[in-house]
């Protein structure tokens, strides 16, 4: 696997696999690989012939208060998981290379109506971060498709609203959230979980779960439904920030006529924001 740090040597290694036919695919993650990223990598290498990881903790997506110092950096481990993927090429740029000068670490690209609530409202200025690194990863790269974990369901739709907006020819894939055995989200931000935070956080995914059985046995009372699911992860010693039904694809709050409806959830366990997501499809 060849690794590049910056934009011009990886271009002029996209530009050889173009001019031999390749298909690029495009995997952005911030590193501290676990097994959820290598899902994406995987599905990626079976979906095209050439894929770029890339490795960039985004400091424009982190709040003032948030973890980006201490969030964990693991490039040495990560490039060895990698290697075993089957991932072609790693792009780890230094911030400079993605923001040219201090003035250039600004949001520049408006978010979609989607990003305002749950976590744009809970993390502000973190959905302008995301789209802005997404933005500037596939004006690099220019893939064919790019891979993002369903876990992070409100970033899919503002990335695919980026694609759709800005006529990018780019695939978006989402894939799947791969889950311990308890069914915990797999999450870098797992790492910061002592062993019984980590047990309590597998409730956040049972709640969910309960909500969505009681959903498809035709419970339409929403509101209940979701403040009796933050009641219950309360007595579970987590502080619940958003349990919120929702439309899957605009997510405004659901009705009962919606059908195709996604549960998105964020709680705070001990001091980690963790998130989780179940789509529920009534047809
Ligand atoms: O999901 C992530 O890891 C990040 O938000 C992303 C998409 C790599 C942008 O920095």
């Amino acid at each position: 696997m060849q690794t590049f740090t910056t934009v011009k040597a990886l271009r002029t290694e996209l530009n050889l696999q173009k001019c031999e036919g390749n298909s690029i695919a495009l995997v952005p993650t911030m590193g501290n690989l676990h097994a959820g990223h290598i899902k994406l990598f995987e599905e990626a290498v079976a979906g095209a012939d050439f894929v770029v990881g890339s490795i960039f903790v985004n400091p424009l997506q982190f709040g003032a208060d948030e973890d980006l110092d201490a969030y964990p950096r693991t490039l040495a481990e990560d490039k060895i998981k990698l290697e075993q993927s089957g991932c072609h090429c790693l792009f780890a740029p230094p911030a400079a290379e993605i923001y040219l000068d201090d003035a250039d670490v600004q949001p520049v690209i408006r978010v979609p109506e989607l990003a305002l609530d749950f976590c744009g409202r809970s993390r502000p200025g973190h959905f302008e971060g995301v789209i802005t690194v997404v933005n500037r990863l596939f004006n690099i790269v220019q893939p064919n498709q790019a891979y993002f974990g369903l876990k992070d369901y409100q970033q899919y739709l503002v990335i695919q609203r980026l694609i759709a907006e800005s006529y990018l020819p780019i695939e978006l894939i989402g894939i799947e959230t791969q889950r311990e055995t308890s069914g915990l989200a797999l999450s870098s931000r797992n790492n910061y979980l002592n062993e019984v935070e980590r047990e309590n956080a597998a409730q956040l995914y049972r709640s969910i779960q309960t909500v969505a059985e009681q959903i498809l046995k035709g419970g339409g009372d929403f509101c209940q439904l979701e403040s009796n699911a933050k009641e219950e992860l309360i007595t579970r010693f987590i502080q619940p920030d958003y349990f919120a039904i929702c439309d899957a694809t605009t997510l405004t709050r659901a009705t009962p006529q919606d059908k195709d409806l996604v549960i998105l959830a964020a709680a705070y366990v001990g001091a980690s924001r963790l998130i989780d997501n179940m789509r529920v499809q009534l047809y």
